[in-house]
């Protein structure tokens, strides 16, 4: 099973840049841009990913972002990503990017666009992979931050596909982006937004009628409500599932209870991905084994999962046709 897991050709629609930053990395950058670290070593800072909810992940995950300064930093980091990747049968990935993370500590938007755009190229020319980057607006930060990163992105316009919602879920709920994500959607950009990760199928609603998002990262609560998975089954809503983060941020208790078969049997479009994994100890090929090894998953749901990640991306249909 894992040589057929390792062999499946795959897509990676759920993935943060800033969380594929491993410990070896973190530890370089540091000493190429002079940056402090708390830990001592690369154990003591792995050590430390030990998290009790979606907060204290990001917490750790910012921290760890403060090493990345320059247009070489941010390639350095796309690039070993895209390596992994490749390592891993990724032909397609769909890659969130956070600027407000960098941009709050004077690095220019300019050059974190421009060094992923320059990792994504090279992606293309020496592994063969095809990638898209989603710019993500912080949930913690007001609607005029996103705002004012919005239009700081316009220039860059044609190297980015679309926006997300990512950071702190509970108590900033979708209505708080309205404004920002119909900009976003005059422009042409396309949207989604992580909901239903901690956050209540309400807010999964609310992604879904207030900011008329085209899918759903995470979404697993939306299991807690019978109306809202028929909706999202009948819309044709994907899902972008990470089974290894929810289990690391105690979303859910272990990954038996990872509520893929429920998701499945209501018919809903889900997807395997792998979130951040640098920080929750593992990339794509370590989710799909984990899952099918707690579900007991055979090699046509596997399959099925695979070719979901193609069909829910934003590639044109010649290239979804060529992948699956
Ligand atoms: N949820 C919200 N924000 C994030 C995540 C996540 O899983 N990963 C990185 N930023
Ligand atoms: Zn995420």
């Amino acid at each position: 099973m894992d040589d057929f897991i390792a062999g499946l050709p795959k897509a990676e629609l759920h993935l943060h840049i800033e969380g594929t930053l491993e410990p070896e990395l973190l530890f370089d950058l540091a000493r190429r841009n002079g940056v402090k670290i708390k830990h001592d070593s690369v154990e003591k800072l792995r050590e430390a990913y030990a998290f009790e909810n979606l907060q204290s992940f990001l917490d750790i995950y910012y921290e760890g972002a403060d090493v990345l300064l320059h247009e070489a930093d941010f390639y350095d980091l796309a690039m070993a990503y895209f390596r992994k990747a490749s390592s891993e049968n990724i032909l397609h990935a769909e890659v969130f990017f956070d600027p407000q993370t960098h941009t709050c500590r004077g690095v220019p938007f300019k050059d974190i666009i421009m060094g992923l755009t320059r990792a994504k190229e090279d992606a293309k020319k020496e592994l063969g992979i095809s990638v898209y980057y989603i710019m993500c607006f912080l949930k913690h930060l007001s609607e005029e931050d996103a705002i004012a990163t919005f239009q700081q992105s316009l220039e860059f316009k044609d190297l980015i596909i679309g926006v997300g919602l990512d950071s702190t879920e509970l108590g900033n709920p979708p209505a708080k982006f309205q404004k920002v994500i119909q900009m976003s959607h005059e422009v042409g950009y396309r949207v989604v937004s992580h909901a239903g990760e901690e956050g209540p199928p309400e807010y999964v609603r609310d992604a879904l009628d207030l900011l008329k998002v085209e899918r759903i990262d995470h979404g697993i609560r939306s299991v807690e409500d019978k109306d809202l998975l028929q909706r999202i089954a009948k819309e044709k809503i994907p899902l972008t599932l990470c089974p290894l983060s929810n289990c690391k941020l105690c979303v859910i208790e272990k990954m038996e209870d990872f509520p893929l078969k429920t998701l499945l049997e209501a018919n809903v479009c889900c997807t395997i991905n792998s979130d951040d994994p640098s920080y929750f100890g593992g990339y794509i090929v370590e989710n799909y084994k984990s899952i099918t090894k707690s579900l007991n998953l055979s090699k046509e749901d596997l399959q099925l999962l695979a070719k979901n990640g193609f069909q829910a991306s934003f590639a044109p249909d010649a290239d979804k046709q060529k992948w699956i």
